[in-house]
């Protein structure tokens, strides 16, 4: 017998506890036992099977670790296939999260119980695939053509009353999983309960499949994996018989697996557990942190007051004024206010969190208690010191120091304080409570246990929480800039923003660059560009068409107008007529002559920028690895996780077109289109990104 499943017979039921930890993934191993178990079950007499998980879950997937490998058998459609053909009674009993190929070994079996607690759903469509083993025939034929729609294309995970509701589930029972089985199946044979194949029951009804076609293509904003899923679907309504929906969902499936996108997503899933596993952090052991301070209560801090207060962390806020204290506290309780509205928390939490644990002041001296502050003040070096200094004064110590500045240098800001080992960055996103990513910043002096602290908040605060370097952006805005500058150049030779902005949308970014700079406010951007004026090089190519803009006032949507016009009421904008005469000033007084830009030029030249800037970031040791930076993108950037990221897609598209198109459009700018070495060195080594993944 298969270690991965374990042979018992109680009485006449034969029963299999799958045991492959973590997550009772089916690898072959697991499959193989399943099945010999099975064989084994007929073989032996007994007169019912009851499959079981050992740990925390009933079986979580197919092992997706065995993706883009060849298959080994047996394969997991014909395994269910088997499960549900044998004449003796199956019962499943699920606890923990019974997904993917988890809950289509359940559908395959003819019974089916499940704790209170346990969640299940067909999440296949998030890693760009779909349910291959049969979840696309059974799901609708147990649930109904609509439900199963939108499990599949969603891949949400349900609950288990949801479940019996839906009819996925026949029983909801509170115990050990092999108790409850145990006793289910004992109680079926009692009354003598038929054998009762999904697969042999009528097909659900049609729908309209094209229009849900069309409409979930038009969701999934160029992901493809939930509206294949739609046609697998379909089948179970239309095709002539059951098995022929099973051979049409594989043929679905087998499309899928050998698509880009699925590798992307993949990448996607393991990216995001490996960010946080950092080499260095293994065995140092983070700082206690029961209490926060916030320094600054505007759109930051009162966005990181809130994350810590859902978090359970009570929060100290200072502010500058009685008047400015007032407002932050405003603005936390309306961002809570939001919660309360979504249901995450209840009255009485709110009460809480705006009431106890929640104090606003003007006086430093209320932080001597705090075990870690984040400052997030004005963007401006001398008002951070300031701020640093007072921290140094009246922290305690061992107190965790932490800047949320954009682009400003840690070390400097350490270096106003007399423990620069407890200063570190914590760069978070906006708005703070919403956005998943958080930057780890580590300066120069940062103590090992203050960098496990950051990441122990990160984790706290459900966070993706990413180390970087030092450098001018950290990780993401450093990026960002670089493909700005190159979609500022393409509308300077001759784009228009709206074209560039279509074009970024289109690759699946929810907004273009000119649309972001829109929401974020254009002063912002203006003000570091007047920052970083007196130190640029002179071979800099500088398009003045954005500042033209913020010097008539317009500043995006916090004024009404930048390149798009928004009037009240209405969601997004319209093209400004007057950025047209704006850009044709600045060609004008630059001596440029504009050119037509074709879509695929402006995308290439806008991600080449990207991963270009990309590699240098990881060149220079800022990022540890390309998968630090594709989560960087994917989490606070908006970067189509599809692609997996920049680094990823570029692996995708291959390193050498990449690099040949960066040394082409070097011809026309050298300055900003320098290749990055390391780009270079694995072209020249004819190896990818993701090979430097590997390992860690
Ligand atoms: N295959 C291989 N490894 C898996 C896995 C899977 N299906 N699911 C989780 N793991 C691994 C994780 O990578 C992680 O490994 P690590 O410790 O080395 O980093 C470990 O198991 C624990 O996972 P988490 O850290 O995510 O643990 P959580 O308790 O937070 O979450 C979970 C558990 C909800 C099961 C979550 O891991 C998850 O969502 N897994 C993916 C589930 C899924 O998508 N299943 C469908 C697979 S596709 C399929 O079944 C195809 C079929 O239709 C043919
Ligand atoms: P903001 O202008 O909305 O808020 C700054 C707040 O700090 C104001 O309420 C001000 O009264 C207060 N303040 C100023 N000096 C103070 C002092 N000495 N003591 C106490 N309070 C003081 O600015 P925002 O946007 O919240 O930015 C804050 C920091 O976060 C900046 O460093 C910014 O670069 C960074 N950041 C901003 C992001 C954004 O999208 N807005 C994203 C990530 C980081």
């Amino acid at each position: 017998m298969s270690e991965a499943i374990a042979y018992e017979r109680v009485g006449d039921i034969a029963v299999l506890k799958a045991q492959n930890p973590p997550v009772n993934a089916l690898g072959v191993d697991v499959r193989k036992g399943l099945l010999a178990g099975i064989e084994r079950a007929e073989q032996d007499g007994a007169k019912a099977v009851l499959i079981y998980g050992e740990g925390k879950t009933y079986f979580a997937g197919a092992d997706i670790r065995e993706f883009g490998k060849p298959p080994q058998e047996p394969w997991l459609p014909g395994l269910c296939s088997r499960i549900e053909a044998t004449p003796l009674i199956v019962v499943s009993a699920m606890h923990g999260t019974a997904l993917g190929g988890g809950l289509e070994v359940a559908l395959a079996s003819h019974y089916r119980i499940a704790v209170p607690s346990a969640k299940m759903g067909l999440p296949e469509v998030n890693l760009g695939i779909l349910p291959g083993a049969g979840g696309t025939q059974r799901l609708p034929r147990v649930a109904g053509t609509e439900a199963a729609l939108e499990m599949i294309t969603t891949g949400r995970h349900i609950s288990a009353a949801e479940a019996l509701e839906k009819g996925i589930i026949d029983r909801i029972e509170d115990g050990a999983p092999r108790e409850i089985g145990l006793a289910y199946a004992q109680e079926l044979l009692a009354q003598g309960a038929p054998r009762r194949a999904v697969g042999e029951m009528p097909a659900p009804e049609a729908v309209d499949f094209d229009a849900v076609y069309e409409a979930t293509l038009k969701k999934g904003r160029g992901q493809l994996s939930p509206a294949v899923a739609v046609r697998a679907v379909q089948a179970a309504a239309e095709a002539e018989s059951f098995e022929a929906g099973l051979k049409r969902e594989r043929e679905l499936f087998m499309e899928l697996m050998d698509s880009d996108q699925r590798q992307g997503l993949i990448h996607a899933f393991f990216s995001e557990r490996a960010v946080s596993k950092l080499p260095e952090l293994d065995g140092v052991a983070p700082r206690d942190v029961a209490s926060m301070g916030v320094i600054g209560g505007g759109t930051m801090g009162a966005g990181i007051a809130t994350a810590a207060l859902l978090a359970g962390l009570p929060v100290v806020l200072i502010e500058m004024t009685d008047e400015a204290a007032a407002a932050a506290r405003g603005r936390i309780e309306g961002n809570l206010k939001g919660a309360l509205k979504r249901g995450k928390i209840s009255q009485e939490q709110y009460d809480q969190l705006t009431g106890d644990a929640l104090t606003v002041a003007t006086d430093y001296a209320a932080l001597s208690a705090v075990d870690l502050v984040v400052e997030a003040v004005f963007e401006d070096m001398g008002v951070k010191r300031e701020v640093f200094g007072k921290l140094d004064a009246h922290c305690k110590p061992g107190a965790v120091l932490a800047t949320n500045t954009s682009y400003l240098d840690v070390d400097e800001i350490a270096a106003a304080t007399s423990r620069p080992q407890d200063v570190i960055g914590l760069h978070f996103f906006s708005p703070a409570h919403v956005m998943k990513l958080l930057e780890v910043v580590v300066a120069e002096k940062t103590a090992p246990e203050v960098l496990a602290t950051g990441f122990a908040l990160g984790k706290r605060l459900k966070k993706v929480t990413v180390r970087s370097g030092i450098c001018d952006g950290f990780i993401g805005n450093r990026i960002m800039n670089a493909y700005r500058k190159a979609a500022e150049y393409v509308v300077l030779d001759g784009a228009s923003p709206y074209q560039v902005d279509k074009v970024v949308t289109g690759f699946g970014f929810p907004m273009g660059p000119f649309a972001m700079g829109d929401l974020a406010g254009l002063d912002i951007n203006w003000a570091a560009r007047k920052r970083r004026a007196p130190t640029r090089d002179p071979r800099e190519r500088v398009p003045r068409f954005y500042e033209m803009l913020c010097e008539g006032g317009d500043f995006g949507q916090k004024t009404g107008k930048g390149f798009y016009v928004y009037e009240e009421g209405r969601r997004g904008g319209v093209p400004n007529p007057e950025v047209a005469a704006l850009i044709a000033k600045d060609q004008e007084q630059q001596g440029v002559s504009p050119r037509e830009f074709s879509d695929a030029e402006v995308l290439r030249r806008y991600m080449c920028a990207m991963v270009n800037e990309a590699a240098k970031v990881v060149g220079e040791g800022i990022a540890r690895r390309p998968l630090d930076v594709d989560m960087v993108m994917l989490f606070g950037y908006g970067f189509p996780r599809f692609w997996g990221g920049p680094l990823k897609w570029a692996d995708l598209q291959g390193l050498d077109g990449i690099l040949a198109d960066i040394r082409a459009y070097a011809a026309e700018d050298g300055f900003f289109w320098q290749p990055a070495p390391l780009l270079e060195q694995l072209v020249a080594e004819g190896r990818t990104f993701d090979s430097l993944n590997k390992g860690s």
